[in-house]
């Protein structure tokens, strides 16, 4: 099913006799869209939407948001529901493919995934290329782009099939490419995948595991890791989705697009979010020290934002932050940690914020990267790895997005207009007439 088109808006140009009528296109759920398609062709002009924020980019059936109520739906799921009773896995299965999978096809979809764990031997190389102090999202970022130099076979993106294996590819070898990484930047021995354990548990294997030791892998630690990825698996048109769909809309390969998702997330506005947390709790060290921080983020020349809270489409609490919060507390439970002072003083932050008026009239709440660096860190990750993490989660929405594109007979090369504000045309001056 395609949007239905019901009802239209008329746009006049005020002093003109020019006029026309944009479609009202209604989705399944939420507001609907203004078709805007014909609006230039009637009337000479573009819109003008900084940051996209008022603009609906492709028609998707994949994760529906309801920023206001604090609504997350994968395919209709509340998020809520995959958290508590689905696996990661399963979940890939209905992002990718639509449904969850019954007994069988879950059986299958796991043997593909599970079997495609390994890396070609020579990326294991590529590696000695980077300095051992790389930020991880770079070697992420450089190792992922480079898949498509070891994969020739699935490249098509023309054909079902190709797409399909370069998907299982990407979202097998993510956890063993992030992993390495780690490995590389503390100078251990790179951990191969083990087919035998789950997807998490694998991962965890291969983050923690050394060779000389036979790896043991906390089953309570392995579900909260699982969990996690499920809270960051999709989150429809945000940044680095939308930097997936703009790549591949030209045609370039699922690796090269992945790459560009990959950077995209870094940037501390978006994944790199849940490390900033971190570094903030640092700065701020003590509970004491709350109001002057709290101040700073309210004085508009400062520049300091409260991380880990605020959002461009929740208005409310990001659902997936209590969930979050509850496997935060699960997570330290199991670990026999009691007192953690980075969890009472984050508590503390988020309950002054709450009950200020600056984040109240703004509807800044908690988001998913606030907890999530406490259990990360509680779990033994260090910092630079916390996107990283966020990366092997959201693969999977980055590639059923971009399937969905390019399976959707709409898609079109993504090539927004602009308002151009620069010099008129001029005549080029020589130097020695430039002052
Ligand atoms: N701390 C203090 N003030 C804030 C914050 C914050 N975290 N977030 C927004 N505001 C204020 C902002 O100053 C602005 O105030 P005013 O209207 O007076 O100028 C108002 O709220 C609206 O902010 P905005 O920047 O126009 O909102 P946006 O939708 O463009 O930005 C955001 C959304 C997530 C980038 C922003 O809330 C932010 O920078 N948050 C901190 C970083 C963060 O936690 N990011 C993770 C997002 S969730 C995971 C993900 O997407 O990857």
């Amino acid at each position: 099913m395609s949007g239905t088109a019901n009802g239209s808006i008329t746009l006049t140009v005020e002093g003109s006799n020019k006029a026309t009528r944009l479609p009202l296109l209604h989705g399944s759920i939420g507001p609907a869209v203004a078709d805007i398609r014909k609006l230039y062709g009637d009337l000479g002009v573009f819109t003008y939407d900084p940051g996209y924020g008022a603009t609906a980019s492709c028609e998707s059936r994949i994760t529906y948001i309801d920023g206001d109520e604090g609504v997350l739906l994968y395919r209709g799921y509340p998020i809520e529901q995959l958290a508590e009773h689905s696996t990661f896995l399963e979940v890939a299965h209905l992002l990718l493919n639509g449904e969850l999978p019954n007994r069988a096809e879950s059986q299958s979809f796991e043997r593909g995934i599970l079997r495609h764990t390994m890396l070609h031997e020579q990326i294991r190389s590529f590696y000695n290329g980077f300095r051992r102090d790389a930020h991880p999202m770079a070697v992420l970022c450089g190792v992922v782009g480079a898949l498509s130099a070891f994969y020739h076979d699935s490249l098509d993106i023309n054909d079902p099939e190709h797409r399909r294996i370069s998907a299982f590819r990407l979202i097998a070898k993510m956890p063993t490419i992030a992993a390495w990484a780690y490995k590389y930047s503390i100078g251990q021995p790179f951990m191969y995948p083990r087919n035998d354990l789950g997807y998490a548990e694998n991962f965890l294997h291969m983050m923690n595991g050394v060779p000389t030791e036979s790896s043991y892998v906390n089953p309570v630690l392995s579900r909260a890791m699982d969990r996690i990825l499920i809270l960051h698996a999709d989150h429809e048109q945000n940044a680095s989705t939308s930097t997936v769909r703009l790549a591949g809309s030209t045609g370039a390969n699922p690796f090269a697009c992945i790459a560009a998702g990959i950077a995209s997330l870094w940037g501390p506005a978006h994944g790199g979010a849940n490390e900033a947390v971190l570094k903030m709790l640092g700065e701020i060290g003590h509970i004491d020290r709350i109001p002057d921080f709290i101040a700073r983020v309210k004085d508009k020349n400062s520049n300091v934002r409260l991380m880990g809270f605020g959002h461009r489409v929740y208005k409310n609490y990001d659902p997936r932050a209590k969930i979050m919060e509850r496997t935060c507390h699960e997570v330290l439970a199991e670990l026999g940690i009691k007192d953690d002072p980075l969890l009472d003083l984050a508590m503390e932050l988020e309950r002054v914020a709450l009950s200020d008026e600056y984040f109240i009239s703004k509807k800044l709440y908690p988001n998913v990267d606030f907890y999530s660096g406490i259990i990360l860190k509680a779990m033994g990750f260090p910092t630079h790895m916390f996107t990283v993490l966020f990366a092997v989660a959201r693969t999977v929405g980055w590639i059923s997005q971009w399937k969905e594109m390019i399976e959707d007979p709409l898609q079109r090369i993504g090539r927004p207009r602009q308002l151009y504000i620069g010099p008129t045309q001029r005549d080029f001056v020589p130097m020695e007439q430039r002052g």
